[in-house]
């Protein structure tokens, strides 16, 4: 066989893993936009969480058979992993990096807690190490991925200082003053700034990394990026992308313009606001609701020529603030629809699920307007598929300017004769996510209502700006 280059670490698989019996597997594609924007089109091969908990050799085995045909090779993380992923990753990393604080928990001595969660983050963070060194050889590159990962460039130089680290952080990075709330910050700062090469989606965060590290850890900042006594760690901006043709191909499928026909035919005479994401407090879906919900009581003309449809991927289930925002937002959903709703038309559409790649590209390219109204987001690549598959060109990107893609979309839009409306979502990011919807503070409402009104009103207006330089980092490792 052919020799690896590059050895892509993510704790996600680009395939996640279902037992279907003793010694078979069903893979299908992971969701979330670190997979969508990594593509393996080079000579990779990925290393990473199948996805599932597997904890006998049998099972072990067929499914590292099963993968390797796919070029990916498991991590089984057992008993480590609810503590590093539900615990340290996403309930205590994911919220910092997103400018939201850590969440208060009331019945536990959260010292403890995070200690047992760091801890088990850093055994994680070997075992992906024990993984990479069977699989290592002379040469490869190792392109270690987001959050999960931050002790990972540093285990591996000390196996072997002459491995080449590049670390992608597919999160923002947070201010100093933000990042610093974090108890272990300067040995993540210290771990990640032994790779040679980080990678950040845009200018802003990674400026923040490196001023946070001039102040918590007294290194230098140039314009290179972080130099510590005569070693430099370079820091560079590289946006992730799309592969846009993938996205045109498919709108063209005749069984992807039959789909298109199907939806258009059941939302007749109505305009189609469209929503596509994971249910994360950061994509700010209480706030989508609300707004609407204020936009049909305010526009009683409106309310049954406009629908809401909301693709919510479930998420990380085992993380308390996940199973907080999903209540809530099931609430809104019920309260709306029964304030605005008849027997015979909804104004949401919410469901609890991903949908197939063909039938999301369908919904992208029948939207009228497509919602993005996240609080923090590192890029959103949801952004830029719905502008992709946007043939007809009528559709409008709302897009929150707190997403990454506000920046790279955004400086397009001026030059751009169509139209992009980038929305600033003011006095949320303070308000605890999980207070009761009535409580909070609607700064962001007369916005989105402004918005839409401006939307429904106009339908000739799309934005095109793609760009997929992604892949560059590859060259600069
Ligand atoms: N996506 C998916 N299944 C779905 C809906 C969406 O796989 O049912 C994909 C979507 O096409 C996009 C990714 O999930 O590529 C979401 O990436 P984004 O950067 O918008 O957000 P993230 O989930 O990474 O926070
Ligand atoms: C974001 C993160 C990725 C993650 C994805 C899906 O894009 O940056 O690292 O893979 O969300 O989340 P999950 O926890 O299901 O992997």
């Amino acid at each position: 066989g052919e020799r690896p280059k590059l050895l892509v670490v993510a704790n996600r698989l680009p395939v996640s893993a279902k037992r279907t019996g003793e010694n078979s597997w069903f893979l299908e594609m992971s969701p979330g936009g670190l997979v969508s924007g990594v593509t393996a089109q080079f000579d990779t091969k990925w290393v990473g969480w199948p996805g599932v908990d597997v904890y006998d050799e049998v099972g072990k085995n067929a499914l590292s058979k099963a993968l390797a045909e796919m070029k990916c090779i498991p991590v089984f993380l057992e008993e480590v992993f609810d503590q590093y992923y539900n615990g340290y990753c996403n309930g205590i990393l994911w919220p910092i990096l997103h400018h939201m604080g850590l969440p208060q928990d009331d019945h536990h001595d959260t010292n403890k807690t995070s200690q047992t969660q760091y801890d088990a983050y850093k055994k994680a963070n070997r075992l992906f190490l024990d993984v990479i060194i069977d699989n290592y050889e002379e040469g490869d590159i190792v392109w270690c991925h987001d959050y999960h990962l931050m002790f990972l460039p540093q285990y591996l130089k000390e196996y072997n200082s002459k491995i080449k680290v590049g670390w992608f952080l597919h999160s923002p990075f947070p201010s100093s003053e933000v990042y610093k709330t974090l108890p272990s910050r300067s040995e993540l700062l210290r771990s990640v700034l032994t790779a040679d090469l980080l990678g950040f989606h845009t200018y802003d965060f990674a400026r923040h990394f490196v001023s946070t590290c001039t102040r918590i850890l007294g290194v230098e900042g140039t314009h290179e990026g972080i130099v510590d006594q005569g070693r430099v760690t370079r820091v560079a901006v590289f946006p992730i992308g799309i592969d846009p043709d993938r996205f045109i191909r498919t709108c063209k499928l005749p069984e992807v313009i039959q789909q298109m026909n199907e939806l258009k035919e059941r939302f007749s005479g109505k305009k189609v606001i469209l929503g596509v994401d994971r249910l994360d407090m950061i994509k700010g879906i209480p706030q989508k609701y609300l707004g609407f919900e204020k936009f049909l009581e305010e526009n009683p003309n409106w309310r049954h020529k406009v629908v809401l449809v909301q693709i919510a991927v479930p998420t990380r289930n085992g993380v308390p603030e996940y199973q907080k925002v999903k209540t809530q937002v099931h609430g809104l959903v019920g309260r709306i629809n029964g304030r605005f709703g008849s027997v015979s038309s909804l104004p949401i559409h919410h469901l609890d699920c991903s949908v197939n790649f063909n039938y999301l590209c369908a919904l992208y390219a029948i939207a009228d307007v497509m919602l993005v109204t996240s609080l923090r987001d590192g890029m959103n690549l949801v952004s830029y598929e719905f502008v992709a598959c946007q043939e007809a060109e009528k559709g409008v990107l709302v897009l929150s300017e707190f997403a990454g893609a506000g920046q790279s979309l955004g400086a397009g839009a001026l030059l751009s004769k169509n139209r992009l409306i980038i929305l600033g979502f003011f006095g949320t990011l303070t308000e605890p996510m999980h207070r009761r919807t009535k409580e909070m503070d609607l700064k962001l409402n007369p916005e989105v209502k402004g918005t839409l009104e401006a939307l429904c009103n106009d339908p000739k207006t799309t934005v095109v700006v793609l760009s997929r330089t992604g892949r560059n980092i590859l060259d600069q490792i």
